[in-house]
């Protein structure tokens, strides 16, 4: 068995994060997104993986995550020249995937359920497709699935206006080879792509069988900036231990799970959990609250924050009122100046959101 990680597409909902730099990259606890899912099809006994890379992001994500030794893996990366679609995207793979059963995992997805299991009923049941639905609030923004009672599934419908169910298809799929034929056999979509749910569509029109399963955790599909901090919180609820590797002065207290990187200073500063800090950073005079994420070499002088997600060598100095429910950007830099200014300064790349 094989698996495809989907890296490429355009991460519009992500901007201006995706201008420079690929949404799958972007750290959850610290840790890029991409990661959690290699290292769940790892852990469910796959270790052939392919990643699907765009022109514009490829090279970053292969720089940072390798050949796959780390992961216990091996990785063949895959350019897909243009984000043509899910379906697109699984047959520029047909090469790699030969005749070889796959999963297919979008790489900004995460679940909280072990794959190893459904990888295992899929084998025994001899499915010649095994999908994953998760009830959702609200079911028009996503693929949904009918399903009778038997877990067969009778339609997929792509953002539907009047959905048959609440089940949402979430971006997790194994597949047989029959699939390709499915994918050679579709046309794309009134929006230009190739759609997975209409190969899935095909294979039930087939008469192929389709199964599906629900999914009794959480799922999270982090290409928005609300879901990556709820995945941020989740994770960070999840994964929090308590490791101080920085120095934090007498009059700095860390309270609950907090894990601080290698050459850290916290000057003082009260830390209440669960937090995250790189290495490198150095907090001085600041307030971190629950659930956020601080990443290597950043910089906050008098700083109030929490529930929020701060990449690398950002930033922030002097803001006086709380930062909450924030994403901030790498090398970003957030500031008053030491005079209460009159005027305001900025210096805001395309689709940034500041409100003051
Ligand atoms: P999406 O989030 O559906 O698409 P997108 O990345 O273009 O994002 P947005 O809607 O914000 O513009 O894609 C899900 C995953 O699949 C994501 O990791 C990107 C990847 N993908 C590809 O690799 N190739 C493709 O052709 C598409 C459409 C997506």
């Amino acid at each position: 068995m094989k698996a495809i990680i989907l890296s490429g597409g355009k991460g519009t909902r992500l901007r201006p994060l995706t201008y420079t730099g690929a949404k799958q990259l972007v750290p959850v606890a610290n840790k890029p997104i991409l990661w959690y899912g290699i290292e769940a099809i790892v852990a469910a006994g796959i270790t052939e993986i392919g990643i699907i890379i765009s022109p514009e992001t490829g090279a970053e994500i292969k720089e940072k995550t390798g050949d796959g030794s780390r992961f216990g893996a091996k990785i063949t990366y895959i350019l897909q020249e243009s984000p043509d679609g899910l379906a697109h995207a699984v047959k520029i793979a047909q090469p790699f995937l030969g005749d070889s059963p796959f999963l297919m995992y979008l790489g900004d997805n995460l679940i909280e359920n072990q794959l190893s299991n459904y990888v295992e009923e899929f084998k025994n049941k001899d499915l010649d497709s095994l999908i994953f639905l998760c009830q959702v609030p609200n079911p028009t923004a996503f693929g949904v699935a009918q399903v009778d009672d038997k877990g067969r599934v009778l339609q997929l419908v792509e953002k539907p206006k009047n959905p048959p169910s609440n089940l949402a298809l979430v971006g997790i799929y194994l597949f047989q080879p029959v699939v390709h034929h499915a994918i050679n056999s579709i046309k794309p979509s009134p929006r230009g792509e190739l759609e997975i749910t209409d190969a899935i569509q095909y294979l039930i029109n087939d008469k192929k069988a389709v199964s599906a399963c629900q999914l009794d955790g959480w799922w999270l599909d982090t290409g928005k900036k609300d879901d990556l901090l709820e995945a941020n919180r989740i994770i960070l609820d999840a994964c929090t231990d308590c490791q101080i590797f920085g120095a934090l002065d007498d009059n700095s207290q860390a309270i609950g799970r907090v894990n601080i990187g290698k050459n850290s200073e916290i000057v003082n500063c009260t830390i209440r959990g669960p937090v995250i800090i790189g290495e490198n950073c150095h907090l001085e005079n600041s307030f971190i609250g629950p659930y956020s994420s601080i990443a290597d070499g950043v910089r906050l002088v008098e700083a109030d924050l929490e529930h929020s997600v701060v990449l690398q060598d950002a930033e922030v100095v002097g803001i006086e009122q709380r930062i909450v429910d924030s994403v901030i950007g790498q090398r970003a830099h957030l500031g008053i100046a030491p005079k209460r200014p009159k005027a305001l300064r900025f210096m805001i790349g395309d689709d940034s959101k500041i409100d003051l």
